[in-house]
């Protein structure tokens, strides 16, 4: 494996405050780089300080989109240790993302290493106050210059850092999500599994049009019947409806979150009833009706659990647990937050620390 070669900078940008943080505006003093080329193969991994790329215009990626990205957080513990949740989930993601998207592997023991040598660079920008972390965003563009639909010759792998706050502006209060009826953001053979710019450009004009209605997010259906349910823009999506939590089983066009295997597991443990199924939005508006919803979530890297509070489908409004953070919710919240943070203790090793 080729030794990722370090620039550091020669200065250091001003750190936004804790409390002023927002998700995603500002990044941090370095990021990684590698390039990729048939001859070659992935080569030259560096560290460098954070600045803008020179690309071709004729560029694959800016005319038909061919690139993944993943996400995940370092959090700073009470010891002042760093830790990332999962880290090898999301390299595994990026390669299946990679595949789907006729891009060439990465190696992932140079991925985590990509990772974990930038956070420990640039260290000092993971935020302390509850609720912030340093968002990290590997993503990999193309770069050949050519305009026929092909798959790129050449790729860069590039890992930027940003200090986030909530993503959501109601922190981790409930948000308002609308049932999309109209658009879809994809279909089993689709790329809706995969990590791809153009899966998340397909969802703004239904999330536009329901934003000025005072809605966080859209709520997609899938794509043939447009009947059950998929996921949220940024987070899957969890119902408790009888005592039992439901989640849309992955069906090729929903994505593998991480945090959405993380809840499974941590339900299971708990002994929880969880089931991974096909779920319509009939049955939960139904159960809502009969009093037997008792609380909807979203779950994401980004999102961590942010409760729904209410839902609206077809010209109806449902409000879920009266708008109230439900105890399920708050309970995975808080111990995913717990074990992210080490604040709590972390029993199924889902946490690494950066030296
Ligand atoms: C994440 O949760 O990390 C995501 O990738 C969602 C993103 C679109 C903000």
């Amino acid at each position: 494996m080729e030794p990722i070669k370090i620039t550091k900078s020669r200065t250091s940008k001003s750190k936004p405050a804790d409390d002023k943080l927002e998700f995603g505006r500002v990044f941090t003093d370095h990021m990684f780089i590698m390039d990729y080329s048939t001859e070659k193969g992935w080569h030259e991994p560096r560290i460098i300080p954070y600045q803008p790329l020179t690309l071709d215009p004729a560029s694959i990626i800016f005319h038909y989109g061919q690139t993944v990205f993943e996400g995940l957080k370092a959090y700073l513990t009470p010891d002042g240790d760093v830790k990332l949740f999962r880290p090898e989930k999301n390299v595994q993601r990026l390669n299946r993302s990679n595949d789907r998207l006729c891009i060439p592997h990465i190696d992932e023991t140079l991925a985590l290493e990509a990772i974990t040598t930038l956070v420990s660079i640039d260290k000092d920008w993971v935020p302390s106050a509850e609720g912030t972390s340093l968002y990290i965003r590997p993503f990999v563009i193309s770069t050949e210059p050519y305009l026929g639909v092909a798959p790129s010759q050449n790729y860069q792998f590039i890992i930027i850092l940003s200090p986030v706050g909530a993503y959501y502006k109601e922190g981790i209060n409930p948000v308002k999500i609308a049932v999309e009826n109209e658009f879809v953001r994809a279909v089993a053979g689709g790329t809706g599994e995969a990590k791809t710019a153009g899966n998340y450009a397909a969802s703004l004009k239904a999330q536009e049009m329901v934003a000025d209605k005072g809605y966080a997010q859209v709520l997609w259906l899938d794509g043939v019947e447009k009947k059950y349910i998929e996921e949220v823009g940024s987070m899957n999506v969890f119902f408790k409806i009888d005592g039992e939590v439901i989640t849309p089983a992955l069906n090729g066009s929903i994505l593998e979150g991480v945090t959405r295997s993380s809840v499974i597991e941590l339900l299971k443990d708990w002994d929880y009833p969880v089931s991974e199924r096909k779920i319509s939005m009939q049955e939960v508006f139904e159960a809502a009706k009969q009093g037997r919803l008792e609380e909807a979530f979203g779950s994401g890297t980004a999102a961590v659990i942010s409760p729904i509070g209410e839902l609206s489908w077809e010209g109806e409004s449902i409000v879920v647990n009266h708008g109230e953070t439900g105890a399920v919710a708050k309970q995975l919240y808080d111990t995913l937050t717990g074990i992210q943070t080490g604040k709590q203790p972390d029993p199924f090793n889902w946490t690494v620390i950066v030296e």
